[in-house]
């Protein structure tokens, strides 16, 4: 391991996402957003999990910034919540919300740790989604104004933005199978929120430029590569199809390629979505790609499902002989290498920066600490591959790993650990586990720092 090192100035990171961590949700002004309201709805998340209190990171990001310091953390990457700002989404500034995120990046800055804001990471206002969310094209105006609002305020201190995280989540996921917030299912109005997202994302570029001086911004898209789940021509067109719908649907507009002519026109088949002018404004210069990658996909021809194919569950990938995770994927670091190749070659983005990747695993706290062997292996594994990918001239910047703390994972609760640090929910006392101090080792080599014996 020891000609696996990193280019000097690489960004060493940890990532995450404000209603994941930060709890306090009637403190200081906050509105209500839509992930208030669909976890306190019985049945949309494990055990009715809420993010009312999560890690209350919200009165205790003191200690949080203390455990980045030890961590020798370059960078830190946390999202803004909107309804924080604007608690009826647009319109009242609230300065207590504003006051907050300006105390987090003083502090930030003190500790010697760069911030890196991530605008919009789920949390709409729900007034927002009352007036018809990010299908109503209005959305892409509240979004600039919100944009305008935080840019002004902390980019004299912050250079580091990304305008929005994973819009094909909170986008298909959200509004087109309800199982996220706001818990919508019809894939066209989907789709159109997914084209009101990159706009928006377009028009927040502009904004960010305009306010912040030196400005590094750009968007983080989840991306996975898609493998045929067999040689055959059929699994061959399956894994097409889902390239087009899961990353080609993104940094297609994102890159100045536009949308994958066949899904825009399936998409647009019941209601035009994209104006003139749209597809120049969404593909508005960025100064890196952010990748959230956590596992490939591997797809299948299958006339039983809706578009004649399906991708290979868990049981499937089992049995094939491959390693899961506690949230049922597949561990192949390899997979994470062919992405960026591909991403390289196809769209040249002039910087990637990996925004989160990172494992679930049953955590156990044992005499005060956890033994996350697997996780160790799984982080270890992943950064060899990427040391590869970047000596091999991959413009690889940095990486950030999921997540700082074990938090609220959406549907799920509280009931996948994604942390290097443990959280006990009952005392929300921290616990760094054997991956912290294996990331702190590894960031202060910077090179993957060996597995334990
Ligand atoms: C990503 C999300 C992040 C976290 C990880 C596990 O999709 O961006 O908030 O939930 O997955």
């Amino acid at each position: 391991m020891t000609n696996q090192s990193f280019p000097r100035d690489f960004v060493w990171g940890a990532a995450t996402a404000s209603y994941q961590i930060e709890g306090a949700v009637n403190a200081g002004g906050r509105g209500p957003s839509i992930w208030d309201t669909f976890s306190h709805i019985p049945g949309n998340v494990a055990l009715n999990h809420t993010g009312d209190v999560a890690c209350d990171h919200y009165h205790r990001w003191r200690e949080d910034i203390a455990l980045m310091k030890q961590l020798g953390l370059g960078a830190y990457r946390f999202s803004i919540a909107w309804p924080r700002i604007l608690p009826e989404g647009t319109g009242r500034v609230n300065p207590d919300g504003l006051r907050f995120y300006s105390d987090l990046v003083d502090g930030l800055l003190e500790a010697g740790i760069t911030p890196w804001v991530t605008l919009y990471h789920w949390d709409l206002p729900q007034p927002l989604e009352d007036r018809g969310g990010w299908p109503s094209r209005e959305i892409v105006q509240a979004f600039v104004e919100y944009t305008d609002v935080v840019t002004r305020h902390l980019g004299d201190r912050v250079k580091h933005w990304i305008t929005l995280n994973e819009p094909h989540v909170f986008t298909f996921v959200g509004y087109g199978g309800g199982r996220h917030a706001p818990g919508r299912d019809d894939q066209f109005e989907a789709a159109r929120a997914s084209h009101h997202a990159l706009l928006a994302h377009g028009e927040a570029m502009r904004v960010i430029r305009a306010n912040v001086p030196g400005a590094v911004a750009g968007i983080t898209l989840n991306m996975s590569k898609v493998y045929p789940a067999t040689p055959s021509e059929p699994d061959a067109q399956a894994a097409a199809i889902v390239d087009a719908s899961l990353n080609r649907w993104f940094a297609g507009p994102v890159f100045g390629q536009g949308y994958p002519p066949e899904l825009l026109a399936f998409y647009q088949s019941q209601g035009e979505f994209v104006k003139p002018g749209d597809m120049q404004t969404i593909a508005a210069p960025v100064d890196f790609l952010g990748i959230n990658n956590y596992f490939p996909i591997y797809a299948t021809a299958d006339p039983r499902q809706p578009h004649g194919l399906s991708t290979l569950t868990p049981e499937e990938l089992a049995a094939a002989g491959h390693t899961l995770t506690e949230m049922g994927w597949p561990v192949v670091p390899q997979g994470l290498v062919d992405l960026l190749i591909d991403l390289h070659e196809t769209y040249r983005p002039a910087a990637l920066y990996i925004t989160e990747n990172g494992a679930a695993f049953a955590d156990e706290l044992s005499e005060g600490a956890v033994h996350d062997a697997r996780r160790v292996q799984y982080l270890h594994d992943h950064l060899s591959a990427l040391a590869d990918v970047t000596a091999g001239g991959v413009p690889l910047r940095g990486y950030f790993v999921w997540s700082l703390l074990d938090n609220f994972e959406w549907g799920h609760g509280y009931t996948k650990r994604f942390g290097i640090v443990y959280m006990d929910y009952e005392t929300l006392r921290r616990i760094p586990k054997d991956s912290y101090h294996w990331y702190r080792q590894t960031v202060a080599n910077n090179q993957p720092a060996p597995l334990a014996e």
